[in-house]
């Protein structure tokens, strides 16, 4: 039996899971209010409310899953990247947990783990997995990435954004129109009531499958500064067809690139990943390019598509198996790729 603690501390959300033999057992996350008023992660504050929040998390993860420090095989924790104050706690929290129980330590590269969601299983019956190789679009406030996976532990990134990411081009147009923070999952409710092809905005020409999103954020905020001009209320008066629009735009520019990778490399197996995920506008244009280009695609459950320590304890599951722990001198890295 093997039963692996994960720990997520990677921006602002303090997370610990429990996994017995691939099946999850628990899943606690601890978000942080404290960043709302200033429209964004607030990192030294971050740092000090993981400080807060780590041991009851870890606590109620054991307790919910019904195991006792004892019983846990190993500890694995996010190493990066992420923030640097965010990940020490995880990893210091680890790294004492581990060497007090004398017990393996495995460290996790978020992204990997944001890929593996798609392999937590919630009991023996839960076949629905990718088989590699295969897409991952991951898609979140810090990353926007199609990765090829080819096994648990290979993976290769394959396009990235070289500017903002797609969650922050959601919340960073949001915020322009007064939406709060994170303007994500409100731009996307409020897109439900909108007409998509009201307005389109700048989109970009990059090489390969990268992607940029500064040229569409800027396009958005200049042509609200016009418009403004004309009519102090145009936010107001039409916040439900700019967000409709501003959505369709982020999701096109998304699958066209997905859609060029598939292409290219004769990959039918998809997936998505990343807090951005969660996003209607992009479930049913992905559900569409499966229906129209034969893709099998594969959508998280939305508890596993933000932040969490479930991926982190399945990714330190297949580490386990291939005994790929790490040293107790390791630390954390703020940037790091795959
Ligand atoms: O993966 P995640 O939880 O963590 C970070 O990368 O920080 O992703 C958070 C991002 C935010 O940018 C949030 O606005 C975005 O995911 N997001 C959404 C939706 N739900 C979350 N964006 C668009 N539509 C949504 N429904």
């Amino acid at each position: 039996m093997i039963t692996i603690l994960g720990i997520e501390s990677s921006c602002d959300d303090t997370s610990a899971a429990v996994i017995r033999n691939g099946i999850i057992l628990s899943n606690v996350i601890a978000g942080q209010q404290v960043h709302q008023r200033y429209g964004g992660v607030v990192p030294e504050l971050a740092s000090r409310a993981h400080q807060q929040n780590i041991i009851p998390v870890v606590d109620d993860a054991l307790k919910q899953a019904g195991v006792t420090k004892e019983e846990v095989s190993a500890v694995a924790f996010t190493r990066g990247p992420g923030l640097l104050g965010s990940l020490l706690v995880g990893t210091s929290f680890a790294k004492g947990f581990s060497s007090a129980l004398n017990i393996p330590l495995i460290e996790v590269n978020h992204l990997q783990a944001h890929v593996l969601a798609h392999f937590i299983k919630e009991d023996e019956d839960d076949v629905d997995q990718p088989a590699f190789p295969f897409l991952c679009l991951l898609v979140s406030g810090g990353n926007s990435q199609i990765i090829l996976a080819k096994a648990y532990n290979d993976m290769e990134i394959i396009g990235k954004t070289i500017d903002d990411a797609a969650g922050e081009a959601f919340d960073k147009c949001a915020k322009v129109m007064g939406l709060g923070y994170p303007g994500g999952p409100v731009v996307d409710r409020l897109a439900r009531m909108g007409n998509p092809d009201r307005f389109t905005f700048s989109k970009p020409r990059i090489e390969g499958y990268d992607y940029s999103f500064s040229g569409l954020k800027t396009s958005f905020l200049y042509f609200l500064r016009d418009e403004l001009k004309f009519d102090p209320n145009f936010i107001e008066n039409n916040k439900n067809d700019l967000c409709a629009s501003l959505q369709k735009d982020i999701v096109d520019i998304l699958m066209e690139k997905l859609y060029q990778a598939a292409e290219g490399t004769g990959i039918k197996e998809v997936a998505l990943a990343g807090g951005v995920s969660a996003n209607s506008g992009l479930r049913s244009t992905f559900e569409a390019y499966s229906k129209e280009y034969s893709w099998k695609i594969h959508i998280p459950k939305l508890a596993y598509t933000t932040d969490n320590a479930a991926m982190v304890a399945i990714s330190g599951y297949y580490k386990f198996l291939d005994k790929d722990f790490a040293s107790p001198d390791v630390v954390p890295y703020a940037r790091v790729s795959i």
